[in-house]
């Protein structure tokens, strides 16, 4: 029999667990482990994509030939990575590798990501002196978790009760629906992302007057560039939605805690937006408004399999009277923290800690970065062309969502042609392409995310074309 028959409210195939259901283990279970389960979507998608397609846009992973960003390099086409890693693995000492790694990281990694966070800013060391002390100052110690995932986790868990509304946009990346609805049991309120072509701040603030009625508190996540779409605000958006917060803010008086998901924070690859984490904006503001930084190696420095993440807190000049309370803060914050770790992971995996504290070193990072940016160059000429090719398509059924970085680009269809799952399958069948279809039209979300992070320049006008075909038999 099918495993996998009935919808979730997202419109993605659920397990029934008909034989498990029947087992004393089942009877057994918390109520979590009754309520747990793993839509099948994105799996579902790329598995099929695996076996069925020619063209392969599932698969959320920067691919490439070596030879496109390694001089010398291979004509395999693999996972793209930073040729330095490949140099440490020998070299590593027994005592860097079997031992605990402590429980909030290896301290040196600690401090070395926080001044990573700190060139990210991309503050003037000449001329925003005072922003990069505030920086330095007013941001606790990265704690280090198990990727960007656990950090997104932990944060989740550290502000949201089961009665509590988190905001997020419709389109977002489908595995917080699993923390916070499946796992944590709380709420999410939604807004739409986009209004007539650009980020919705309207939606979001009404979001936010929503949740207000019932708590005291907003929690918001954010996450630029975006999954599924690419999306990344430009200044002057950033700007706006900074003085709709500080509005709200003065109005309401309640904390709003921003969780930041940086994940994909380096694929920045248009001029015309901000490119840098909104979190640095939010971290200068002295009201309430905070926000927490949620990043990692994993997609940063191309070591998905690291699992190394970090979570990083903005605080507030307000909160202490000198330099010694705010010291005492940090450890307090730490602490709790490093109870979710240890209540969860224990700690992370010391071996990879100890491959990004040496990639993080002085002398390693210009040379990392500038291996990193052959990288992003090979990303960079795919945004424009797959960009360019959608320009071209001229279909009025079809919508492309603002986006200028990340690993995805993704396509609105006009649901009273066609349903997303149908198109995916029907792209899947007849013309060897796979995509991810995101259907969900309460959220009014019908569309397709290509993954051009895995799809070779040379064969998208080929993965375009191949698309193009397949709206035409709906037509
Ligand atoms: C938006 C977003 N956040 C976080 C992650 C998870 O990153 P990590 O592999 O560091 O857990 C992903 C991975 O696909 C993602 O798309």
């Amino acid at each position: 029999m099918e495993p996998f028959s009935k919808e979730d409210t997202k419109g993605l195939s659920i397990m029934e667990f008909n034989i498990l259901k029947n087992t004393p283990l089942y009877s057994c279970f918390s109520e979590l482990g009754k309520k747990i389960y793993l839509p099948e979507g994105i799996f579902f998608w790329s598995g099929r994509a695996k076996k069925e397609a020619e063209l392969n846009g599932t698969i959320g992973v920067a691919y490439s030939y070596e030879k496109d960003y390694i001089n010398g390099g291979s004509t395999d086409w693999g996972p793209c990575y930073v040729e330095d890693v490949k140099n440490f693995f020998q070299k590593i000492d027994v005592n860097d590798i079997v031992t605990y790694a402590s429980i909030s990281g290896l301290s040196e990694l600690r401090e070395r990501w926080k001044k990573w966070i700190i060139k990210k800013s991309l503050y003037n060391e000449a001329t925003e002196h005072e922003k990069i002390s505030n920086l330095k100052r007013y941001t606790t110690n990265p704690i280090v978790t198990a990727g960007v995932t656990n950090a997104i986790f932990m944060n989740c868990a550290l502000f949201l009760n089961t009665t509590d509304s988190i905001i997020l946009p419709n389109k977002r990346w489908g595995n917080y629906d699993n923390i916070i609805s499946r796992f944590l049991g709380a709420n999410i309120q939604s807004f739409e992302f986009f209004h007539d072509g650009k980020f919705n701040i309207k939606g979001l603030i009404d979001a936010m007057n929503i949740v207000i009625q019932n708590q005291n508190k907003i929690i918001l996540m954010l996450c630029f560039p975006n999954n599924p779409t690419g999306f990344v605000p430009k200044k002057e958006e950033i700007a706006e939605l900074i003085e709709k917060l500080k509005d709200f803010y003065s109005k309401n008086n309640y904390p709003i805690i921003i969780l930041i998901d940086d994940a994909y924070e380096p694929y920045i690859f248009s001029r015309h937006v901000s490119q840098r984490s909104i979190f640095y904006d939010i971290q200068q503001l002295e009201e309430n408004i905070i926000p927490i930084k949620l990043d990692g190696i994993t997609k940063e420095l191309l070591m998905y399999g690291g699992r190394v993440g970090f979570a990083t807190i903005g605080l507030k000049k307000e909160w202490v009277q000198n330099d010694q309370e705010l010291e005492i803060l940090k450890n307090e914050i730490d602490n709790k923290l490093s109870a979710i770790n240890r209540s969860t992971i224990s700690n992370c995996n010391h071996y990879y800690q100890t491959v990004a504290m040496k990639l993080l070193e002085d002398h390693n990072i210009s040379e990392i970065m500038k291996k990193r940016d052959k990288i992003i160059q090979v990303l960079q000429k795919r945004y424009e062309v797959i960009n360019a090719l959608l320009k071209d398509m001229n279909d009025p059924n079809v919508t492309v969502d603002p986006n200028a970085g990340g690993f995805f680009i993704f396509l609105n269809l006009d649901p009273n042609l066609i349903l997303a799952n149908d198109f995916a399958d029907h792209l899947l069948r007849q013309y060897k392409v796979g995509v991810i279809p995101i259907q969900n039209l309460k959220e009014k979300i019908n569309g397709i995310r290509i993954a051009y992070s895995s799809i070779n320049l040379d064969a998208i006008p080929e993965f375009i074309k191949r698309i193009t075909l397949a709206l035409k038999d709906f037509k």
